[in-house]
């Protein structure tokens, strides 16, 4: 078995906080363990709870085209959250749930080891940077720990805003523009450096 299928299995049987008690599925991280990107949401909700897979209902779908409209496909990047398990009624993960279950994430990260990590939204900026007010700062490359991250909107908030899917889609086109002059030995200018 492979590191991330190991941490697909611990996942999948996890009991660690309290959401475990009213999942239907645990949802594991997915996609290809050698992407230059990972995309981190906030947690799953009722169509991937069912499935046990991530961003497989209507924000997938605006995920998927934005990546669509990049030229890249869904297979070629690797999708996770930051909670594993879907908070009751779709509420926010609460502290504790996010520091219980980031271990996971940290995990990921260190095998997966990509160029840069896609952060969307709020609670994935706040969980991972100590960030907020994603809109202030969508569309901007930070480093931390000489780690890149890419900041942009939870791709949710693209279904009931038509304005924000021209946003997502914009800086998904950035981010894969930013991983090719990574990957050309290119140096691209960080916009924010966050000390940790
Ligand atoms: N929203 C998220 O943050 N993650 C998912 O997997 C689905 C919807
Ligand atoms: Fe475990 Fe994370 Fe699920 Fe909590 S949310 S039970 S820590 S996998």
């Amino acid at each position: 078995m492979n590191q991330l299928e190991v941490i697909k299995q611990n996942v999948i049987k996890c009991t660690k906080c309290d959401l475990c008690k009213t999942r239907t599925n645990s949802v594991p991280g997915k996609g290809n363990f050698q992407s230059d990107v990972i995309f981190v949401g906030e947690a799953p909700g009722r169509n991937e709870d069912k499935n046990g897979e991530p961003f497989v209902g209507a924000a997938g779908k605006k995920l998927s085209a934005a990546l669509e409209g990049a030229g890249i496909s869904r297979e070629e990047v690797y999708i996770t959250n930051v909670v594993k398990c879907r908070p009751p009624n779709n509420r926010v993960p609460n502290t504790k749930e996010r520091d219980t279950c980031k271990k996971y994430l940290k995990e990921e990260i260190s095998i997966i080891k990509p160029k840069i990590i896609c952060v969307l939204g709020n609670t994935a900026f706040n969980s991972i940077l100590g960030g907020s007010e994603i809109t202030k700062f969508r569309g901007k490359l930070v480093r931390k720990d000489s780690q890149l991250y890419f900041l942009t909107i939870h791709p949710a908030a693209t279904i009931y805003n038509q304005e924000l899917i021209s946003t997502l889609n914009e800086d998904i086109v950035k981010l894969f523009d930013l991983i090719r002059e990574l990957k050309n030995n290119k140096t691209v200018s960080i916009d924010i450096e966050y000390s940790s």
